[in-house]
């Protein structure tokens, strides 16, 4: 079967987030995360097999979708885990809050790099907490955080460690031996690791794979909460079907005690668009990832022949964080709006210098986003 990513969905009616952010202007929405393609086919018809039925009450994770899942992170992440583990959720940014509820108090702190996707902040605010961010460096066109390099700023109330594998913003993909860094770290200081691996299916450079970090040892699965979802693997965001997989039944069991009463339920259709997707959606999966990658060798090329702009290979996801400081603008994301490009704002996530861009979508609007930014950079 082929798929056509050309294929233009017009979202502006749509109840997007995205799309309904610029709804009358004449601006190319290339900011929150999620792709203009349709799900894979065996999504939409199992969803519509089940909307037939017309009853929708309370479900519970299929036991299908759990062995599809156990086969699936054994299989391609070489990472065995029992059933139990799993924590099902409606979302990841809920994950993150709970994990730093479950594993911090008021009065200890979280570790965790910069940038960083914004939601990550937020919840390592929660209730009062603080948290230290560390800034990733530019290591061989990477970036990459040493944490290393913030022992002297430790105040010994630290109790956890947020990771985002592959990286969002800028998807590097941690090897190995930087994930047995992190983990030395964790040892060090004694710290639970929350590791955001949403973006794990979504790996671009032929050569790299994802290695989760609970799989390292058992030492690592111990102190580890993994969030994972289908979500942005299958562009199934809005439906919300997300796990945490914990491996240490008591940090389980404190986990799932915090989101009790405030955590709803997965949706139904919610399982079933993720069982669908795990079951049969990996010829689309590899049929995106190779659009995905031509997207990401167009941006690379046409965005670091800008004027002052810096995109640094992509590793993983497609979000690519651009380096504005050279171009010298009051507001890079400002002045890409102006020029009818709705990038996200780079302030958000920790650089005000930087923009983040969404390569997610038709290849046609790409090019005519990039051919906006150049002819704005080159007017000035
Ligand atoms: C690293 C990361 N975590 C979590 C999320 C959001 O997860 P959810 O929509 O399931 O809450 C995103 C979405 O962009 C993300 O990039």
């Amino acid at each position: 079967m082929t798929f056509n990513f050309d294929h233009w969905v017009d979202r502006s009616h749509t109840d997007s987030v995205k799309w309904h952010k610029y709804r009358d202007k004449d601006v190319i929405p290339l900011w929150v995360a999620d792709t203009d393609f349709t799900s894979p086919p065996c999504v939409i018809s199992a969803l519509q097999a089940r909307v037939a039925e017309g009853v929708f009450g309370y479900g519970f994770a299929p036991p299908a979708l759990i062995s599809l899942v156990v086969a699936r992170l054994r299989e391609r992440y070489d990472w065995t885990i029992k059933p139990e583990w799993i924590v099902w959720l409606p979302g990841l940014v809920c994950g993150l809050n709970l994990a730093v509820r479950t594993c911090t108090t008021p009065e200890e702190r979280s570790i965790l790099p910069s940038p960083l996707y914004p939601p990550f902040m937020q919840a390592a605010l929660s209730e009062g907490r603080r948290y230290l961010a560390v800034p990733a460096q530019n290591v061989d066109n990477r970036w990459v955080t040493d944490f290393k390099t913030c022992e002297s700023s430790l105040e010994g109330n630290e109790k956890l460690l947020m990771l985002c594998n592959p990286y969002n913003p800028g998807g590097t993909v941690y090897r190995r031996e930087e994930l047995q860094a992190q983990l030395d770290f964790a040892q060090r200081h004694d710290l639970f690791v929350c590791s955001d691996e949403i973006h794990c299916d979504l790996i671009l450079e032929p050569g790299c794979e994802h290695i989760p970090f609970a799989s390292l040892n058992e030492d690592a699965a111990q102190r580890s909460i993994t969030l994972m979802s289908p979500s942005k693997t299958f562009n199934l965001a809005g439906l919300g079907a997300s796990m945490a997989i914990i491996p240490n039944d008591r940090l389980r069991h404190k986990f799932a005690h915090t989101a009790r009463g405030i955590v709803p339920h997965v949706n139904v259709l919610a399982y079933v668009a993720a069982t669908a997707a795990y079951a049969e959606g990996d010829s689309w999966l590899q049929a995106q990832l190779e659009y995905l990658r031509g997207n990401r060798d167009l941006a690379f090329a046409r965005i670091n022949a800008m004027p002052g702009l810096t995109l640094l290979p992509m590793e993983g996801t497609y979000l690519g964080w651009i380096d504005a400081s050279a171009a010298e603008l009051d507001s890079p994301y400002r002045f890409f709006l102006a020029a009818g490009v709705g990038l996200s704002d780079g302030r958000d996530f920790g650089n005000p210098q930087f923009v983040r861009i969404n390569l997610g979508c038709q290849r046609a609007l790409l090019e005519k986003a990039l051919d906006r930014m150049a002819a704005a950079l080159a007017a000035r």
